[in-house]
């Protein structure tokens, strides 16, 4: 009877109420910059993960703080180049990942991305990493195709010219064309040119589950008991469509030389169907979007009044420089890095967890197993003698000698270290190919007709960020009625 006794009860409360406010202030992250709250709770943080503003939250608190700050009771988020360093590149690719990343498997399997160790990861590398080297996706079987689909972009610009066009769609319908190209060509999409195609992108591009999976991460057992009644309020992941393409493609013989599915068929790496399937849905998923979305912000900011002189001058490097190759355009280059610096498609924090031991970051002690990271959106931004007026879009920063390892050194929109993005050079490819393409052609102007401030603001995803509208309006001028 002693157990019900409420006397007992109470005190029972308070010890472990005590103990718990004990271990929090004495825990070492007491030590870090941040608000008091986070200290006893993450439930501030989870809040903003919901309502899809992690980013940004986690940025003022940068603003506040500074450069590292304390964001939940175990969780620590560094926008210094000492944190990239150590947290990514600390024995070639850095801590391991968190379980955050268990909602990244595909078919229940681990797939580069998704694996959390280093060993893990590095025998799925060794694979993978010759398609995606830079001498690859230099080759003219890869890149012709790719700007074989620029063209096909640019066909979609065309007709519109006299209207608008949701370059959110075609963007991402880009994007789509040129992942699936290089993931197992002939067998990929054409959804620029094709209603059906673009409705597997669409699957991809405007799923809604981040509230779902973030209840699938926090708390794996109610998923399981609640998956039902919980997909009516949030959305479970569901890309039938997709999975149908990368199935079937995946079981395809004689794919192109050039693609991953090609390297992945080779008998030496005794890979299954699903694993091939697996990775590439992942790879199909990280090129979508990030591609996409990048072009899409960076299109919007080029195209508004403020930065119109930037438009203009992207111009007058391409027409002057018919014959120079899109990789060797130092107005172009600068332009692309400003937007991926303002507008990084992956903004926000890489979760790792600190090794055995724990380690000394910036100078504070953080003990094994807190999970630590940094965001791209705030190391492009808190260091203001590397990044002076942050907010500002400026592509000239890049092209200034002084400061510029430093600013190559901060740059994080494709993380660093073994465990960065292995797309990178086919996605600068894309990037540059596409604006030298259009730019050549066309003045792009915001229809505000179709749209209104709030549609271009930073909404998060799991991951990645897009346009909260899902929607992106530019008006079409040929180059030739409008040069000045
Ligand atoms: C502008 C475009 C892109 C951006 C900004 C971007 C950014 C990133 C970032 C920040 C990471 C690290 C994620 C983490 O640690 O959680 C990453 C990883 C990755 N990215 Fe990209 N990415 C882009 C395009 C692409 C493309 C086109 C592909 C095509 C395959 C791709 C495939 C991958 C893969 C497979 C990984 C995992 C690498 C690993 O674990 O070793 N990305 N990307
Ligand atoms: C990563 O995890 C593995 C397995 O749990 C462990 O053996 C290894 O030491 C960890 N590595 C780091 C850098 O924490």
């Amino acid at each position: 009877m002693l157990l019900l006794n409420p006397l007992f009860l109470t005190v029972i409360g308070l010890i472990v109420g005590i103990a718990y406010v004990w271990q929090c202030v004495t825990s070492p992250l007491q030590k870090l910059p941040g608000p008091k709250i986070s200290l006893f709770t993450s439930w501030l943080l989870k809040y903003h993960e919901f309502r899809a503003q992690r980013t940004k939250y986690v940025h003022e608190l940068h603003l506040r703080y500074g450069p590292v700050v304390r964001i939940a009771p175990n969780e620590a988020s560094f926008a210094t180049l000492e944190g990239i360093k150590e947290i990514y590149g600390s024995g070639g690719s850095g801590y391991n990942k968190t379980e955050f990343y268990n909602l990244f498997t595909v078919y229940g399997r681990r797939t580069m991305f998704s694996s959390l160790t280093k060993e893990e990861h590095a025998s799925r590398k060794k694979i993978l990493a010759d398609r995606y080297a830079n001498t690859n996706v230099m080759k003219s079987s890869s890149l012709d195709g790719i700007k074989e689909r620029s063209q096909r972009f640019i066909e979609r610009c065309s007709k519109s010219v006299g209207g608008s066009l949701d370059v959110f769609i075609c963007l991402h319908d880009y994007a789509f064309d040129c992942i699936t190209h290089h993931l197992f060509h002939p067998y990929g999409s054409d959804s620029l040119r094709h209603e059906m195609d673009e409705e597997v992108m669409k699957q991809v591009t405007f799923d809604d589950s981040l509230q779902n999976r973030l209840v699938q991460y926090y708390n794996p057992p109610l998923h399981k008991v609640m998956g039902n009644v919980l997909s009516i309020f949030a959305k479970p992941r569901l890309t039938p469509l997709a999975d149908d393409l990368v199935i079937s493609a995946s079981g395809k013989t004689e794919p192109a030389q050039f693609t991953l599915l090609s390297r992945m068929q080779d008998k030496n790496y005794d890979m299954q169907q699903m694993e091939m399937a697996a990775e590439c849905l992942d790879h199909m998923a990280a090129g979508i979007d990030t591609t996409g979305d990048a072009l899409c912000f960076l299109m919007w900011q080029i195209s508004q009044p403020v930065s119109f002189h930037i438009q203009r001058r992207l111009q007058a490097e391409i027409l002057a420089n018919p014959d120079v190759p899109f990789d060797k355009l130092p107005y172009l280059d600068a332009v692309v890095s400003e937007g991926l610096r303002c507008f990084p498609a992956i903004p926000m924090s890489l979760p790792r967890y600190v090794p055995a031991g724990g380690r000394t970051i910036n100078g504070y002690f953080i003990p094994e197993n807190t999970i630590v990271s940094c965001q791209a959106y705030s190391a492009h931004r808190i260091n203001e003698v590397v990044f002076p007026e942050p907010e500002l879009f400026n592509p000239d920063r890049w092209l200034e000698r002084t400061g510029e390892l430093d600013r190559k050194r901060l740059f994080f929109a494709f993380a660093s270290g073994g465990r960065g993005c292995i797309g990178k050079h086919l996605a600068l490819a894309e990037m540059k190919i596409l604006l030298k393409d259009l730019y050549s052609r066309y003045t792009t102007l915001p229809d505000y007709t179709e749209m209104t401030p709030s549609d271009m603001e930073m909404a998060d995803q799991l991951i990645s960020s897009q346009p909260r509208g899902k929607k992106c309006f530019l008006r079409l001028e040929p180059l030739t009625e409008f040069k000045s």
